[in-house]
């Protein structure tokens, strides 16, 4: 199953629960590939690889793909182990793909294409966007069973949502993807005790099209995650009794019975 995480918000905490939602699923004895699609590399980076480490990334897949160059590189070459899980990185190159991808044909389908060809089959496979809504995140949304929306209650996000579903609706739905779900609204740095927060949250359950979709868990602000992230660990190997663990773990259970019950 490929779940994107995606919106075109800068800071939303995509990477965060590209992590964290792949770190309780991998505790949950699920095989599990994060995929780094943005060229800021920011998930590869928490992955503990820096920008250089790594000769050749996702970068150099699509470009193979898309101009059929025989180098030796796949997706199956450039996968990385890290703590039980695999990760697929990114580096600054990918910022290239999107200029470079427009004017291939069948550019939409690349990373589709990429990913058929994947020797290990992987149980979920967590996606982790750029925030912009160019050729990486159509191939992303292109690639994937359903996608995720992180949103931060703190900003009022509710036109940047209605935007991005509108992209997805008339951009992937319509012609490219048709069976491409919504699984949910992810809140993140979410506190019900404030009035706004709470506002944030009934809007959006209230979406017109998309009502009931928020999920139940949320991510409460947790400093452990930001400091995880820093020290190129998941929470759970990080502090496994902070409350961004508990919050990614419950995402996980209430993610699982979705997909379960659809
Ligand atoms: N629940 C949380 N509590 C506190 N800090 C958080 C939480 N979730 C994420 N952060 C921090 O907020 C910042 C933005 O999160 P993140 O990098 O996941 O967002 P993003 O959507 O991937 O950003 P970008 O669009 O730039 O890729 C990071 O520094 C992250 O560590
Ligand atoms: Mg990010």
């Amino acid at each position: 199953m490929i779940i994107s995480i995606a919106i075109q918000k800068g800071g939303s905490g995509k990477t965060t629960t590209a992590i964290n939602l792949g770190a309780a699923l991998r505790d949950r004895g699920h095989s599990v590939l994060l995929l780094d699609l943005d060229p800021q590399a920011n998930l590869t980076q928490a992955m503990g690889f820096k920008e250089g480490d790594l000769a050749e990334n996702i970068y150099h897949v699509l470009k193979n793909e898309a101009y059929g160059e025989a180098t030796g590189v796949n997706i199956n070459t450039i996968l990385k182990e890290v703590e039980g899980m695999a990760l697929a990185p990114a580096g600054l190159e990918l910022a290239q793909a999107e200029l470079e991808l427009v004017s291939i044909f069948g550019r939409e389908l690349i990373l589709a294409e990429v990913l058929s060809k994947l020797e290990r089959s992987f149980e979920f496979i967590l996606i982790d966007c750029p925030p912009s809504i160019g050729m990486l995140t159509v191939n992303a949304l292109v690639a994937s069973n359903g996608y995720l929306m992180p949103l931060q209650s703190e900003f009022f996000p509710l036109n940047g949502v209605k935007s991005f579903l509108k992209f997805v609706q008339d951009k992937i739905q319509k012609k490219l993807n048709p069976a491409i779900e919504l699984y949910g609204f992810v809140l993140i740095k979410h506190d019900p005790r404030i009035t706004m927060h709470r506002e944030v949250q009934g809007a959006l359950q209230q979406l017109e099209h998309y009502e009931g979709r928020v999920f139940e868990a949320f991510i409460r602000p947790n400093i452990a995650l930001a400091k995880a992230q820093e020290a190129n660990k998941d929470i759970f190997l990080f502090q496994k009794n902070a409350n961004g663990a508990a919050d990614y773990r419950q995402l996980a259970t209430e993610f699982l019975q979705k997909i379960a019950a659809a």
